[in-house]
């Protein structure tokens, strides 16, 4: 039966926007749960919006050039989300940290998909620190954006195997597939069933 009231997603995008794109064919589904309000980015001219674009999604940018300070972004990016009254609002890919402002009003509902297993590998470069380390095991985490880089409640992890002959790209492709099924079961089944947040601890339903 298709969810009474479905969560409003505004997905935040940087790149190729493969994740908001699962998200896009998963709210196709009336019985998701979910839909995409608004996509936005912090640049033009890339694929995200271009999924944004054919899907008929509303999209904006907010460049944070365009700004004289950091904080005047981080405002603009808030109002602009705001307009589109989101229940979560996802990272995907989204390259920017996201500033007080935003935090003080979306915060405990802003999502985030990074390419490792928090506690590590934070930052920018988690499959490239991931392949350097050494380690076997590497995966995807998806959490509760809070004010530090990666740091925040962990709401779902999936672990990916390294293998020998992997380079940065054949390992974040494969990161990619286990990141975008787990971005799209959790966020299901956070917006069917709702979520709490108690010291650190995320438990669905
Ligand atoms: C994803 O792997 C995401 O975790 C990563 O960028 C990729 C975006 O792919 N984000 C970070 O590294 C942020 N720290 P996509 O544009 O195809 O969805």
């Amino acid at each position: 039966m298709p969810h009474p009231s479905p969560s409003r997603l505004v997905v935040l995008v940087s790149g190729s926007g493969t994740n908001l794109q699962a998200l896009l064919d998963a709210c196709a589904d009336p019985a998701y749960g979910a839909e995409v309000v608004a996509v936005g980015a912090d640049r033009d001219g890339i694929e995200g919006l271009a999924r944004a674009e054919r899907a008929g999604i509303p999209h904006f940018v907010h460049r944070v050039k365009d700004f004289d300070q950091r904080s005047e972004w981080d405002h603009a990016l808030a109002e602009t989300v705001a307009e589109h009254r989101p229940d979560l609002v996802i990272s995907a890919g989204f390259m920017k940290l996201l500033g007080p402002d935003f935090l003080a009003r979306f915060g405990g509902r802003v999502l985030n998909t990074h390419p490792a297993l928090s506690p590590s590998f934070p930052g920018m470069h988690g499959p490239a620190e991931a392949l350097a380390h050494g380690v076997k095991v590497t995966g995807c985490t998806l959490f509760v954006v809070d004010e530090g880089v990666d740091t925040g409640p962990i709401v779902a992890q999936a672990a990916v195997e390294v293998l020998d002959d992997d380079d940065v790209e054949t390992l974040h492709e494969r990161i990619k597939v286990s990141e975008r099924q787990l971005l799209v079961d959790t966020i299901g089944r956070m917006a069917r069933e709702g979520f709490t947040i108690d010291n650190r601890k995320v438990r669905i339903g």
